[in-house]
């Protein structure tokens, strides 16, 4: 007997057993248990691989079903109590019931099957996996703030699981703890507000010493309600900034006068500077060990031209400048490459650095060549990928490629192209725990001709 058909002539002597009942054969890339009943696919919520479980299915469709765990039968001994009250209401996370090495193994074979079943490649070598800190690590975030006078009044928080409703919480384990501990106070300070029903979102950024919270609102703040915004800045050591429409309308409320956020690289001798609704990676401790392990890999030399695509802020270019060789920068915010001109200049950097503006999803053999001759290049899109530059690469293309990831699926894609069409070797891949306790994967993988 099959240990599946095992399980279900269990579930006869199994009165409190309620749905069908699966035994949880892998994870999906969304951190979701995978089994085959009765021929079919189901995806479920909460279950980890080993375990027998019954499932309530909430999507059924001819091929496959999504499903939440009911009840679990068998245990896997990687389960563990998920620390967080909110677990299982609130979006942000999906992964605290895995205990956090085995998430980490999880998120390997989500990298390794999707270049395996995506692009039909292996890497020569599995890099190990670069770890960090598994709480108090989101450096930034963005809450969600709703007037709901049914529920008890102002809701703060992140999205629900598979909604955008808010899953109000009193505090978070991945923010940095003194964040955390201020969800309850805004809480307080945005119903005490004129308009509490107009300030839809707070983003918040974590520099080194600095916390910034931009509060985005759909009417202009009364002078009653700047003065309270102001006393909450010095009462909680935070800059309180303003956003009535884009994020470029941004802007400091109070202190007046305050130095602004940045971020250190100490092993590149390089700060960064940006404002608070640009792009960073969330992680610090992770964004310093990848960046190691990219310059590792790409290991920028004296008189080579590098590019470095999709380069935000100069995260990635200014330790290549760093290291000598002269970095191309390109990305498709305006603001971004600004602030990367602005970063390499404040670091002495800006003799061996150049940064354009340009779409790189339309990127042409044409676009790339304009570029100019380079030796290495660096790709760091968002999930997306980054097709049409693969697509793109000529005979005069670089012999060596870094490409960093936020999507094992795009850059599977991707690495096929360069590896079946471009005659790239993938010489290795790992992953970066970018984001414990969600299904997100960060990965590196190096690629050569
Ligand atoms: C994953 S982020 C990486 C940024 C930077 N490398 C870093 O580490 O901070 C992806 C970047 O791609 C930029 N981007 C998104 N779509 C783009 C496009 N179509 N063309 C060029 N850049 C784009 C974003 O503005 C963002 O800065």
């Amino acid at each position: 007997m099959s240990e599946q058909n095992s399980a279900q002539a269990h579930t006869r002597f199994q009165p409190e057993a309620r749905g069908p009942l699966a035994t949880i054969e892998s994870l999906d890339h969304e951190g979701r248990g995978v089994a085959r009943v009765e021929g079919k696919t189901i995806f479920i919520e909460g279950a980890l691989p080993g375990e027998v479980v019954t499932y309530r299915t909430h999507r059924a469709k001819p091929n496959y079903e999504v499903a939440d765990v009911d009840q679990v039968l068998r245990v896997s001994a990687q389960r563990v109590a998920p620390p967080c009250p909110h677990f299982g209401v609130c979006g942000g996370c999906s992964m605290q019931h895995l205990e956090a090495n085995a998430q980490v193994a999880a998120k390997q074979r989500v990298l390794e099957s999707a270049l395996w079943h995506i692009g039909r490649l292996k890497p020569e070598i599995l890099y190990p996996a670069i770890v960090g800190p598994t709480w108090g690590y989101r450096y930034r975030s963005r809450l969600t703030v709703r007037l709901v006078p049914s529920k008890g009044g102002l809701l703060i928080g992140f999205h629900q699981r598979r909604s955008s409703y808010v899953a109000p919480m009193e505090s978070c384990a991945i923010l940095p703890p003194h964040v955390s501990a201020l969800v309850p106070r805004l809480r307080d300070l945005i119903a005490g507000l004129s308009i509490p029903d107009r300030v839809p979102q707070i983003e918040i950024a974590v520099g080194e010493g600095i916390t910034v919270l931009v509060f985005r609102h759909l009417q202009p703040f009364s002078a009653a309600d700047q003065a309270r915004l102001a006393a909450f800045a010095d009462a909680e050591g935070v800059q309180v900034w303003v956003q009535p429409n884009g994020p470029d309308s941004a802007r400091r409320l109070h202190p007046r006068k305050a130095p602004g956020l940045a971020y250190t690289l100490p092993e590149f001798g390089v700060s960064m500077a940006f404002r608070p609704t640009d792009f960073t990676q969330v992680n610090m401790w992770i964004n310093r060990v990848l960046m190691r392990r990219a310059m590792q890999l790409l290991d920028p030399q004296p008189g080579e031209r590098i590019a470095d695509l999709f380069c935000g802020l100069g995260n990635f270019s200014l330790p290549i400048a760093s290291r000598g060789a002269h970095v191309v920068g390109v990305e498709g915010s305006a603001a971004l490459v600004r602030r990367a001109g602005e970063n390499a200049a404040a670091n002495g950097l800006a003799q061996r650095s150049e940064f354009y503006e340009a779409n790189l999803f339309e990127a042409t053999e044409d676009s790339i060549a304009a570029l100019g001759h380079l030796d290495k290049m660096l790709i760091d899109p968002p999930r997306e990928g980054a097709i049409a530059v693969v697509k793109a690469l000529g005979p005069d293309a670089p012999r060596r490629i870094v490409y960093v990831s936020c999507n094992p699926a795009t850059l599977a894609r991707d690495a096929a192209v360069l590896f079946h069409e471009k005659g790239y070797a993938l010489k290795g891949a790992g992953i970066a725990n970018m984001f414990p306790h969600t299904s997100h994967v960060e990965s590196i993988a190096l690629f050569e001709r």
